[in-house]
C-alpha cells in the first residue's frame, strides 16, 4: 500500500489477514468498513470462499452489490470473525459505536463471533470514551420518559434527526445521542442505561474486542487483547 491510501484503506486491507477460505464473517457497518467490502468483493472474485451476515441494511445492500454471499442466524450458529469499525477505542479496547445507528446488530455479530476485529484511522483513539455522544437505541414509545432516565446520569439526550424527522434504526427504533463528555466507567454506565426501561442497547461495546488495527502514517499498528 502508498501512501496515498487513507488510513481507512489501510486497516480495512490488513484485515484481510484474518480471513480464511470456509469461515463466516461478520460484516460491520461504516466508512471504514466498506473499504473492506472492497477487499472482500476482489477476493471472492478470485475464489475465496466465505460467508458474510450484514450488521446493517447498508451493509447487507452494498455486500449484495458486490457479489459477497451472506448468511443469517437462521443458518449458522456462530462466526468466526466479526470485521467493524468503530466511533471511539481506548486504552482497554472497550469502544463506544453506533455513529453509524447499527449498534444492536453490531453487538448480536460481536457476542456470536468467535474473534472480533476492530479497524479504525488514528482519530478513533482515545484515553477516555466520551467526547463522541453516546448512541442509546431506543423504543419509539415514550421515548421522551426514557431520555429523562438516561438524563440522570448527566447528558443530554439528543434524538437523531434525518431530514427533521426522528432517525429509524433497521430495528425500527429511535436513537438519542447521549453526550457525557468524559465516561470513567464505561462498563458500570453501560450496566445501569441497559437496566433502564425503554432502553434497548447502548453503544459501549464492553470486553467485545480481540483486535485492533490502527493505521498511524500509513503503518498498521495490530492490538491484541
Ligand atoms: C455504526 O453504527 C458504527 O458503530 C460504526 O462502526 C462507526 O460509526 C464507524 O464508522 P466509520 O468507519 O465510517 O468511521
Amino acid at each position: 500500500m502508498t501512501h496515498h491510501n487513507s488510513g481507512k484503506q489501510i486497516v480495512a486491507h490488513a484485515a484481510l489477514s484474518y480471513v480464511q477460505s470456509g469461515m463466516t464473517l461478520g460484516l460491520g457497518t461504516g466508512s471504514t468498513v466498506h473499504y473492506f467490502l472492497e477487499e472482500l468483493k476482489r477476493c471472492v472474485r478470485e475464489g475465496l470462499h466465505i460467508q458474510g451476515i450484514p450488521t446493517s441494511k447498508q451493509t447487507e445492500k452494498l455486500a449484495e452489490a458486490y457479489g459477497i454471499p451472506l448468511t443469517d442466524f437462521s443458518k449458522v450458529t456462530k462466526i468466526d470473525v466479526a470485521i467493524d469499525g468503530a466511533d471511539e477505542v481506548d486504552p482497554d479496547f472497550q469502544l463506544m459505536k453506533g455513529g453509524g445507528g447499527s449498534l444492536v446488530r453490531e453487538k448480536i455479530v460481536a457476542e456470536a463471533a468467535d474473534k472480533r476485529i476492530i479497524i479504525v484511522d488514528n482519530t478513533k483513539s482515545v484515553d477516555k470514551l466520551g467526547r463522541f455522544p453516546l448512541p442509546v437505541e431506543v423504543v419509539p414509545f415514550g421515548w421522551q420518559k426514557t431520555a429523562s432516565y438516561l438524563e440522570r446520569f448527566g447528558c443530554t439526550p439528543v434524538l437523531r434527526k434525518v431530514n427533521q424527522q426522528p432517525f429509524v434504526s433497521d430495528n425500527g427504533n429511535y436513537i438519542l445521542d447521549c453526550a457525557f463528555g468524559s465516561i470513567e466507567h464505561p462498563k458500570t454506565l453501560h450496566g445501569q442505561l441497559k437496566q433502564l426501561v425503554g432502553v434497548v442497547e447502548t453503544g459501549l461495546f464492553i470486553d467485545m474486542t480481540d483486535i485492533v488495527l490502527t493505521a498511524n502514517n500509513g503503518v498498521v499498528e495490530r492490538q491484541i487483547k
